[in-house]
Order: C-alpha cells, then structure tokens, then sequence
C-alpha cells in the first residue's frame, strides 16, 4: 500500500517543526533530505570508551607484550598443569618395600583402619578380595599392589590417592611381607582379563 500523506505533521503525533529545522542537513537529493541525528551522548561515550580501551589492550598485549596471549597463556597454564599434576615419584619409579618393623606397623596401622573392613583383620578378604593367598587379579609386584592401591579398581576397590604415598607404601610392604604367606617372591598372577 502506498502511502501518499508525506506531510510529517500529520503523519507523527510529536513532531516539532522547529527541531527538525535546527537539525536538518543543508543537503538535498532528489527531494530526499537528511536530519543529523546524532546518537544519545552515553551511547557515544561507551563508543570512546571502547576506543581508549582498544588502545590500552593493543599497547598492553601487542606492542609492549607486557601481558602473554591466548597462545602463551595456554602454553603457561599447561606447563603449570603439567607440574601440579605430575606423578607421584613413587608411582614411576619402582616401589622398594619397606621391611623395618615401624614401617610394618605402620602399615598395620594403616590396614587396620582402612583396609580391614572389606579385606577382613586377617586379609582373608569379605568385601575385598582375599590378599593372603596367591591369586591376584592386579598382578603382586610391588608396583602393582601400590597402584591397585593408590588408584582403585573399577569393581568395587577404593581409592587411596587421598593417602600420602608413604602410607601407601607402608601397607603395600605390609600386605607383601606380612599377610602374604607366600612373601613377594610369589610371582604368579592372574591377570583380569577386562582390565
Ligand atoms: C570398600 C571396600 C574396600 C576397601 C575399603 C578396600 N578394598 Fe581393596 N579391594 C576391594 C575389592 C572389592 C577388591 C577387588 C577389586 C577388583 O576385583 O577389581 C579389592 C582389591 C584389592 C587389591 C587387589 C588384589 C588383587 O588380587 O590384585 C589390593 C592390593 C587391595 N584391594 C588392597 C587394599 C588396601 C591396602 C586397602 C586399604 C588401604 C583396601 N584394599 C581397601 C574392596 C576394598
């Protein structure tokens, strides 16, 4: 539909002439005429604040490089990831059991508390398996037991990453040389085969 009414006062309700007049541009195409309408001033200051901020981010990161970017930043943040969460020494190096009584006992100790619940006082197993005979799922070397211990299984053994590796240690030594009749020089192991 066209619409034919080009008169402004008719068309909107507000319309001040004197205003349009002050704002009108001096030129003219066609009949075609233009109001220099600038935008509202906070609108403009949010524009020159953006621009000052483009600059101070510019000088910051690309001509001064005082602040690393995207790419250092990730390189930082890997290394620094890397660094906390490196592995246990223990747990790449080899595990040498500890065979002095006081690490013993306090391996006890520590199997007392943590471990006898499901494996049973004597090791007899309950909830846990058996870990006096000589059937191991995880394999018996002392590295193996350490890691079983330190990381779990996914039926149904804890965690004990939560326990300083020295603790670890000390029941690993604990359940080789103590609840082990067979010691550590068994060597048989039976190996999950979904694990
Ligand atoms: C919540 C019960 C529970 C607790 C607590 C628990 N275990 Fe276990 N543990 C299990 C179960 C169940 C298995 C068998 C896991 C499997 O088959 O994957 C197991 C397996 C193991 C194995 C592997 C045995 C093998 O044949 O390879 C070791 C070693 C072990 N536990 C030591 C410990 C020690 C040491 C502690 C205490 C620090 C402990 N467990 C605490 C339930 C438990």
């Amino acid at each position: 539909m066209e619409n034919k009414n080009t008169n402004p006062k008719e068309i909107f309700e507000g319309y001040n002439e004197k205003y349009d007049q002050k704002l009108m541009i001096e030129h003219d195409y066609d009949g075609i005429r233009e109001l220099d309408n600038p935008p509202p001033p906070w609108l403009m200051w949010l524009f020159y604040l953006t621009v000052f901020w483009a600059l101070g981010y510019a000088a910051y990161f690309h001509f001064f490089h005082i602040g690393p970017l995207q790419a250092e930043e990730y390189k930082i943040e890997m290394a620094e990831a890397a660094k906390k969460y490196k592995k246990s020494d223990a747990e790449t190096k080899q595990i040498v059991l500890l065979t002095d009584e006081t690490s013993l006992n306090a391996g006890a100790a520590v199997y007392a508390k943590s471990c006898a619940a499901c494996h049973g006082p004597k090791g007899k197993g309950g909830i846990g398996v058996n870990l006096t005979d000589n059937k191991w799922i995880y394999g018996n070397s002392p590295e193996n037991v350490f890691k079983t211990i330190k990381n779990g299984t996914t039926k149904g053994m804890a965690s004990f990453s939560s326990l300083p590796d020295k603790k670890l240690i000390q029941v690993t030594s604990f359940i080789l040389l103590k609840l082990q009749p067979q010691k550590a020089t068994d060597t048989e192991s039976n190996t999950n085969s979904d694990n």
